[in-house]
């Protein structure tokens, strides 16, 4: 009896350790279907491309030249702080060795150059949906920043949540589309509104509900709560909306200067999101926004 039960304890150990350094390492390993070695990027589309996807906010300490791009400020969530690395061209302590390819395995797919992931606080989730030559124009304009040799800062994370391995099975629940459909019966407009709040703008990171394992968690864009685990942001869609009763002109004034209808200015994390991102918009794009936004709003029933 007790060698049946050592017997059993040893193969229950070993189908774990198995499980745990064979098998999780290689969940969500895909790598993206899409091949972007044949695309050219233009760096001057790219310049844009990096202001739509608010890729500043995590990536620079400042404007300036030494810190431009070369890594960014305490980024703490409830798995610990992160630090955005430095994506300047330096071949050391920047992305100068990434391939274009490498690049987008990177920004859509959360893969490093060896095949492991990117912890989620880099917003790939929401990246997945971006197009192959908007993120091959990105990295052409990368490739023209000044290079700064710093090296990134260490993550702050505790284990589990520093395991990388453990990231593979998070992306298979929280990554269900890899693309985004246009809706035919929608104009270019409303179309291009959606890629951009729900792909490169990435703003479902902060307006969805999460639970603990950070997974998005209610209505999309629906609010997280204050205090939950989530970072706290307003909803805006749906039945809680904030902006139910806002204005077209409403939402692209707020998105170029951060300023409510009811006079007050915008607070908390969607300032960034406002100086280094949605103020940088063409007037087009901040259109567009509106009108995709306008059509997630439920009329009101009283
Ligand atoms: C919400 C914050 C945030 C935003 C927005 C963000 N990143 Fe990051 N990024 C990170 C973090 C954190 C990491 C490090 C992830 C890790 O260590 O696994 C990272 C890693 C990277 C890497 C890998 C660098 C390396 O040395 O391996 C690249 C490339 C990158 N980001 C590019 C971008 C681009 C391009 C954008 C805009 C499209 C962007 N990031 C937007 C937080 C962010
Ligand atoms: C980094 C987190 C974050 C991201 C990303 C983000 N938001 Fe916000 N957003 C917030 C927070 C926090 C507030 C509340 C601001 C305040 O308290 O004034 C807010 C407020 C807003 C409001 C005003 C609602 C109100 O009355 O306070 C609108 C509209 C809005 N966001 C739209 C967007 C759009 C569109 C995007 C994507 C382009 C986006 N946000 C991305 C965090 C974020």
């Amino acid at each position: 009896m007790f060698r049946l039960i050592t017997w059993v304890l040893g193969l229950g150990i070993a189908c774990a350790l198995f499980g745990y350094f064979v098998i999780l390492p290689q969940l969500g390993r895909e790598k993206s279907d899409i091949d972007v070695t044949a695309l050219k990027g233009d760096p001057e589309r790219g310049a844009y491309v990096l202001r739509m996807a608010g890729c500043v906010t995590c990536h620079s300490d400042g404007q300036g030249e030494a810190t431009f791009l070369a890594g960014g400020p305490a980024l703490k969530t409830p798995f610990g702080t992160f630090y955005g690395p430095n994506i300047t061209p330096d071949p050391d302590h920047g992305i100068g060795r990434m391939t274009n390819q490498e690049f987008f395995d990177a920004v859509t797919a959360g893969l490093r150059p060896d095949g492991t992931h990117y912890f989620p606080a880099f917003p790939y989730a929401s990246y997945v949906k971006m197009d192959g030559q908007d993120v091959v124009d990105l990295k052409a304009y990368l490739d023209t920043v000044p290079a700064v040799s710093k090296a990134a800062r260490r993550h702050e994370i505790a284990w589990p949540f520093s395991d990388r391995s453990l990231v593979g099975g998070w992306k298979l629940l929280a990554i269900k589309a890899r693309s985004i459909v246009p809706d035919a019966g929608q104009d270019n407009a409303w179309n291009r509104g959606m890629y951009l709040v729900e792909g490169a703008g990435h703003c479902g990171e902060c307006h969805t509900d999460r639970n603990l394992l950070g997974l998005p968690r209610g209505p999309a864009h629906g609010g997280s709560p204050k205090g939950s685990f989530s970072s706290g942001a307003p909803s805006i869609a749906g039945a809680k909306s904030v902006i139910a009763d806002w204005t077209h002109e409403d939402i692209t004034f707020y998105l170029e200067n951060g300023l409510k209808p009811d006079g007050d200015v915008s607070g908390g994390k969607m300032t960034q999101v406002i100086d280094f991102a949605t103020s940088h918009l063409t007037g087009d794009d901040l259109d567009a926004i509106a009108r995709y936004l306008l059509s997630l709003q439920t009329p009101a029933t009283h």
